[in-house]
């Protein structure tokens, strides 16, 4: 993976894809709202803040970027230097697989065509197995 899910052609970013700016804010909120919802999400819910206004957003202006479409995360907090800013929550296979779950149900039902799915579907994960930084 390098720093961002797109490929560097002339095909519409994964960002313009789900529809911009809001499509990722709808991915975003329906993926937060399954890790709160879901009792099988409860291990890596519990990492997260009381509220999770402020890790919406994060998420929110990371994935801008990542996907293809303007750097917010960046213009705001600088390199995102993301696994060191995971260290301080001990990651394994099962919070791995936890956030992989909500995004891939996220990803399903906000309706993104399913080779895009699949697509960012392997980007996450090696993003995500990219984290651990615990064994088990
Ligand atoms: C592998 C399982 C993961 C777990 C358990 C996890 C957990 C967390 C937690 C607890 C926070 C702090 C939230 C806050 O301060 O509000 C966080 C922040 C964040 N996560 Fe994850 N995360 C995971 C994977 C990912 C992946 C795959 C991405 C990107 C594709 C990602 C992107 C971010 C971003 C952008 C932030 C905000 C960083 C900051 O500015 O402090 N995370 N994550």
């Amino acid at each position: 993976m390098s720093d961002d899910a797109s490929t560097g052609s002339d095909a519409p970013s994964p960002y313009t894809q789900l529809g911009g700016e809001a499509g990722v804010r709808a991915l975003v909120d329906r993926f937060y709202d399954l890790m709160d919802l879901e009792p099988a999400c409860a291990g890596i819910r519990g990492l997260h803040p009381t509220t999770l206004d402020g890790s919406r957003d994060k998420l929110f202006w990371f994935l801008c970027g990542w996907l293809g479409g303007p750097d917010l995360y960046q213009q705001r907090f600088g390199h995102p230097r993301l696994r060191a800013r995971h260290l301080p929550y001990a990651i394994g296979i099962a919070e791995r697989d936890q956030w992989m779950a909500c995004m891939q149900q996220a990803l399903a039902e906000c309706g993104a065509e399913p080779a895009l799915a699949e697509r960012l579907h392997a980007a996450f994960f090696n993003t995500a197995d990219w984290m651990r930084n615990k064994g088990g």
